[in-house]
């Protein structure tokens, strides 16, 4: 029997995905961590024992010993994936042994990277992404088993979840890349990215949609976005933020326009993606601006304390999304 979690961001990216991955590990005992779309755009900041690593390709499963997969769903650049592997073993985490890659998964190669750097019009992270995609669909595309370099890495997911002689059952984390936001159907199009960012990605990552247990939704108590479109708001505290939040990319460090939570997005993203559990990230810095607004529609809501706008959020979300969602607030760089 197959069960699975997925963790999906509610906004733009950067919501601290690769925390709740982390932290849903110490807390379940998977069998597997899936990676189930993007590539090396994504870029997943994660404490592990007080250390802190960047990932871009490698789901974090790694760091608790567990088989971490790269989904068909994704796109990989081999340069960056091995350099990722190696920096991984030089810190004592065995990536070469837990780290597989599907071997229908689309390359990013040299010229898709050349073609994206030239990119003014959506701001993307210029990591050849969007073209890798862009051949895939077109079927031009090489995948991971034509690539000889690949050849230790590759895995049959077919046999892996379905053949597994090593486990009965499987408890797969599904960890997904970007966010609701810049979903190539549901976000701000064409400020997007090129690949699905909600959980029917991660069933199509081969899984039965009825494995599906808990959708961990992702969210920050602000918002950043980044890219070409203008989203910054106009008040002074939100640069503020910027900083006390280090909102900086993880993967092109490039600043993160800052604005209030914006609870339309929220709540749609809620919706759509079946969220029961959802975590508010980062409201260590908003208690230290001690600034508490959010976006209902076109209005700004400014609460008088942290008390009232969790309560305004949870009531609404309880009562619009899931009565029986559980909400939290963290504001904690490594735990829920
Ligand atoms: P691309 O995915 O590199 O094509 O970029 C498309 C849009 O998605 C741009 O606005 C990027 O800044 C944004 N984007 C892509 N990956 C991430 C991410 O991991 N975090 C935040 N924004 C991202
Ligand atoms: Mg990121």
């Amino acid at each position: 029997m197959i069960t699975a979690d997925v963790v999906v961001d509610l906004q733009y990216g950067d919501c601290g995905k690769g925390k709740i991955s982390h932290a849903l590990c110490t807390k379940n005992d998977y069998t597997h961590v899936i990676r189930y779309n993007g590539g090396c755009n994504a870029g997943h900041t994660i404490y592990h024992n007080g250390k802190k690593f960047i990932t871009h390709h490698i789901p974090c499963g790694v760091f608790w010993g567990i088989k971490s997969i790269i989904g068909p769903g994704c796109v990989i650049h081999p340069e960056t994936f091995f350099e990722e592997i190696e920096n991984l073993e030089k810190s004592g985490i065995p990536a070469k042994e837990l780290v597989k890659v599907s071997k229908n998964v689309h390359i990013i190669t040299d010229f898709h990277r050349v073609q994206d750097s030239k990119d003014t019009d959506i701001g993307t992270t210029r990591r050849g992404n969007g073209p890798a995609y862009r051949d895939k669909y077109d079927r031009k595309g090489i995948r991971a088993f034509e690539d000889g370099r690949f050849y230790s890495f590759l895995i049959d997911l077919y046999e892996e979840l379905y053949e597994n002689q090593e486990f009965e059952d499987l408890e797969i984390l599904f960890e997904g890349a970007q966010g609701f936001g810049l979903d190539i159907d549901w976000g701000d199009y064409p400020y997007v990215t090129s690949s699905h960012c909600t959980v029917g990605s991660a069933i199509l990552n081969g899984v039965p949609p009825k494995s599906i247990r808990n959708i961990w939704g992702v969210a920050k108590i602000y918002e950043t976005y980044v890219g070409a479109k203008s989203f910054q708001g106009p008040e002074a505290v939100l640069e503020e933020i910027r900083d006390l939040g280090q909102e900086y990319g993880s993967t092109t460090g490039r600043a993160r326009q800052v604005n209030w939570l914006d609870y339309d997005l929220l709540k749609m993203a809620a919706r759509i993606n079946g969220v029961n559990n959802l975590v508010f990230n980062k409201m260590d810095i908003l208690e230290q601006t001690d600034t508490w607004h959010l976006y209902n529609g076109p209005e700004l809501f400014q609460f008088t304390n942290r008390e009232d706008m969790e309560f305004w959020l949870t009531n609404k979300l309880n009562l619009e999304v899931n009565e029986d969602m559980e909400i939290f607030f963290s504001g904690d760089k490594e735990f829920i």
